[in-house]
């Protein structure tokens, strides 16, 4: 069953409550809010007073995505504003498991992003903690880049690990996904999708959802 979450990343910030209020009437399953600081990626979205205000509003679970150094430093800070779903970088966290532990103690399910160069092996220990691994399948930072062809290998290698240990943890990809590759990578084995700009650059954002989840 495909799930979509639509990342806000290329929405029109001027117009943030209508885009919440057209997600929470969509057949989105989630919304996806890419938090960037400039650091661990070139580029600075938004943060914690912009999460609260659409927590207010949101009828939807937050899936937060932390692309930011030292994600330690603020799990608390993004379980009070609002997350419902928090993922860490596996490259920003040298006690991981620790921090697995913080975002499950706290209520909130817990996920792992890797970098396209990042493998999936690095998960071994880890995996059988974790409500779902993210793949970055662009170089994180940015909407609308080009889908990274070989993260189909990568996808099946996380589905193997899975399934081997008949683990119940999901897999999302972020980055390039379309209606061209979103069912051969649901095939493939992923289960939830974060899409920005196919949604958001779409004439009806809310009918491109509906399209890429029945798809
Ligand atoms: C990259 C961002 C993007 C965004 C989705 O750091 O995480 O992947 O969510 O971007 P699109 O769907 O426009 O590639
Ligand atoms: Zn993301």
């Amino acid at each position: 069953m495909i799930q979509i979450a639509p990342s806000i990343l290329n929405a029109d910030f001027l117009q943030l409550g209508n885009v919440i209020e057209m997600l929470n009437s969509s057949e989105a399953d989630m919304i996806h809010l890419d938090i960037m600081d400039g650091n661990f990626v070139p580029n600075l979205s938004f943060g914690l007073p912009v999460i609260q205000q659409i927590k207010s509003v949101a009828k939807k679970d937050l899936d937060v995505h932390l692309m930011i150094s030292n994600p330690d430093l603020y799990i608390e800070e993004y379980y009070k504003a609002g997350a419902n779903s928090l993922t860490v970088h596996y490259e920003t966290c040298p006690h991981l498991h620790r921090t697995i532990q913080r975002i499950k103690a706290l209520g909130m399910k817990a996920a792992v992003c890797l970098n396209p160069h990042s493998p999936v092996n690095l998960l071994h220990e880890i995996i059988g903690d974790l409500d779902m691994v993210l793949i970055m399948t662009v170089n994180p930072g940015f909407g609308g880049q080009k889908f990274i062809e070989q993260s189909y290998e990568k996808i099946g290698k996380l589905k193997k690990m899975i399934s081997d240990r008949a683990l119940k943890t999901k897999i999302q990809i972020d980055g390039g996904v379309n209606l061209q590759n979103i069912r051969p990578l649901a095939d493939a084995g992923v289960d939830v999708f974060v899409v920005g700009s196919t949604i958001f650059a779409a004439e009806n954002p809310k009918e491109m959802i509906s399209k890429l989840k029945n798809t």
